[in-house]
């Protein structure tokens, strides 16, 4: 199967897949990924697809006079790819209804809460503030609201009195990289069903 990996930012989770995928062999794992997109420019996930010799591109929404002049453009870069499935890893913009139309269903986010619970840009925030006593992670098919799709995979990590945003994030991270390695090659491997709310892999 084809992946193309779109990022915002370090690309731990991009990184996670590619050594993943080095490791076990593409044939093995089920997938490879073929390409990484990003909405900005030098970023260390561009980097990482860079020093392994994959083709990158950015879209920048400041490129394009609307956002549905970008959402189309998004659409057409992933597109040109060929991809089977599509990964946010850290992706930070909402894809629009082209983007949906062409990929939904298909199109996989990680997400650094328990969803329902604290979607957004701020979920290891939102959790923290709220003071949870477990949080975790999400790995979820997008759909055409934020961190709303069928869910595929959850991981928890409790929250230590100490922590601050960046040391419970670092410790999901190292949850959510293994849970998303894990939920794409199941779902590149067995193949999937949505039905309703539901993920079936076989
Ligand atoms: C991940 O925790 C992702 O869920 C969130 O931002 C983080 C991106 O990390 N949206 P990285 O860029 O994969 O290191």
């Amino acid at each position: 199967k084809r992946l193309v990996v779109l990022v915002s930012g370090s690309g731990t989770n991009l990184q996670a897949l590619l050594d993943a995928i080095a490791a076990q062999g593409a044939e093995a794992y089920g997938a490879a990924v073929v390409a990484v997109g990003a909405d900005r420019d030098s970023i260390a996930g561009l980097e990482r697809a860079e020093r392994v010799g994959l083709p990158t591109f950015v879209c920048k929404v400041k490129d394009y006079e609307s956002r549905e002049a970008w959402d189309a453009a998004l659409t057409e870069a992933v597109a040109a790819y060929e991809p089977d499935l599509v990964v946010s890893a850290g992706f930070m913009k909402i894809v629009g209804k082209e983007f949906l139309a062409r990929f939904g269903g298909r199109f996989v986010n990680t997400h650094p809460a328990l969803l329902p619970s604290f979607p957004g840009a701020h979920g290891v925030r939102d959790a923290l503030a709220h003071g949870v006593k477990v949080t975790g992670c999400t790995v979820h098919f997008v759909d055409d609201g934020v961190d709303t799709g069928p869910i595929i995979a959850q991981g928890v990590v409790e929250v230590r009195d100490e922590d601050d945003e960046s040391a419970l994030h670092e410790r999901i991270k190292e949850v959510e990289r293994k849970l998303l390695v894990e939920a794409v090659g199941r779902l590149a491997r067995d193949g999937f069903r949505i039905e309703g709310r539901k993920v079936v892999i076989p």
